[in-house]
């Protein structure tokens, strides 16, 4: 068969490495795609935002499924078009997508529905909020409402930050009309776990689990970014935190998306801490995560291409969902400054020995060809260096050697990726 992938990052890179090994699929295209893609997939030129452009060059190649990977696409209804057009896509419907889109939504729908998360308000009106946190308890979290690239989210300590907070999201709209309405949360402390999932609207099946590492510099300081680095099992995530949230999060969230009318197909994200009290729901992501999806497929067994045809054709139930028993660590080697200022363009060398290199992978986050035909670099976070392991520790030793194999200008890398791996 013949499949399109939408997105051009290093989630889409290992989900496209993926697709490339089943035997089902006979070409493989990948739209905007990078220059990693590119060795597992034809780029085709066309952006994520362009759903016309997509549906209809999907129906010239008379493609047989398209799988849509970024938020931003799936939140606008790309999944629509393509099955307004008669076209397979995997991905939840505009509808279902608000689970990630809004976060009003999904905290009224947590609470609507009992599935265990922070206490929270929800303010469209600035004074409302100021008026609100004369009296709230500090830490406290304010969120815009929208899609804010991850970065809408501002911890505060002191009354004086949060009251800042609300002016830089809500009348200076830093993240724009994400802004527009805010979730002031109840701030949780406790060991962080992403939890990715395939839903067939019905059924749900949990991946193996993983943790990220969201601060741009080592001992989680510095900015927020896309994800500097994950490992893959948690070992935090244990069996009976697994049992609970089996109980308590994962079905119910299945259940009450049906329940409103907007049945979820695809892959649900769980963003979760760990507390004294039990394992709550910080966010939900209507897609897979970047860069968990580097450290989770590289571990699991199935072909990808049954799975995503059983999550749109309702039968994911038939489908026994398995993962190695092992361990992954990625690294992600970014542009120095990211996420803010950084230099592109630079030539990336050494990627050739991950070809022969059993266990270890690159995923091309942000890189293109040159002119010359060379590849170099073209985005914040450049590439994410994937090793797998018998377990955490060996995986990470391993990652950690594969980031000296490649070289670009301005490299640069966290060195405590997979450090919480020593507390376990
Ligand atoms: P989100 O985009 O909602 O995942 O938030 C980004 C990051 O902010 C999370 O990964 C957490 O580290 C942190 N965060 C979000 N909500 C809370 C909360 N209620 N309490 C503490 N930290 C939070
Ligand atoms: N790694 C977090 C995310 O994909 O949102």
């Amino acid at each position: 068969m013949k499949v399109l992938i939408v997105g051009g990052g290093g989630r889409e890179h290992a989900i496209a490495w993926k697709a490339a090994q089943s035997p089902r699929v006979e070409k493989l295209y990948c739209a905007p795609g990078n220059a990693g893609i590119a060795e597992v997939a034809e780029c085709v030129n066309i952006g994520v935002m362009e759903f016309d452009k997509l549906v209809a060059f999907a129906k010239e190649k008379e493609i047989d499924l398209t799988v849509v990977a970024p938020d931003d696409p799936l939140a606008a209804g790309a999944v629509d078009a393509f099955e307004a057009a008669g076209l397979r896509a995997f991905g939840p419907r505009k509808n279902a997508a608000i689970l990630e889109g809004s976060k009003a939504f999904s905290k009224d729908l947590m609470k609507k529905y009992g599935i265990p998360t922070a206490a929270y308000e929800t303010f469209d009106d600035p004074d409302q909020a100021l008026a609100y946190l004369e009296t709230a308890d500090m830490p406290i979290v304010l969120k815009a409402d929208g899609l804010a690239l991850g970065k809408g989210v501002l911890i505060c300590n002191t009354r004086e930050e949060a009251k800042a907070g609300v002016k830089t999201l809500m009348l200076d709209k830093q993240f724009g009309s994400a802004g527009n309405r805010i979730v002031v949360e109840e701030f949780l402390t406790g060991r962080e776990v992403s939890v990715l999932s395939y839903v067939d609207g019905k059924t749900i099946k949990t991946m193996t689990s993983a943790q990220d590492h969201k601060r741009a510099k080592d001992g989680d300081q510095g900015l927020n970014t896309g994800g500097m680095g994950t490992f893959s099992p948690s070992p935090f995530y244990t069996a009976e935190v697994d049992s609970f949230c089996k109980e308590k999060i994962y079905q119910p969230t299945v259940d009450a998306m049906r329940a409103e009318g907007r049945e979820f197909k695809g892959v649900i994200f769980f963003g979760l801490m760990l507390t004294t009290k039990g394992p709550r729901v910080l966010e939900y992501n209507a897609r897979f995560g970047d860069p968990e999806t580097q450290v989770v497929l590289p571990r699991m067994k199935n072909d990808i291409i049954d799975v995503f045809e059983a999550c749109i054709d309702g039968t994911l139930d038939q489908i026994d969902l398995q993962f190695e028993d092992n361990a992954a660590v990625c690294v992600v080697l970014a542009s120095d400054g990211y996420p803010e200022h950084y230099e592109k363009g630079f030539k990336i060398s050494g990627l050739e020995k991950f070809k022969d290199a059993d266990g270890y992978y690159v995923f091309h986050a942000g890189s293109k060809f040159d002119a010359d035909g060379d590849i170099v670099t073209n985005g914040g976070r450049v590439l994410g260096v994937t090793a797998l392991g018998p377990d955490l520790k060996t995986a990470r030793a391993n990652a950690y050697q594969a980031t000296e194999w490649v070289e670009f200008g301005n490299k640069y890398m966290r060195h405590d990726i997979g450090k919480a791996i020593d507390e376990a």
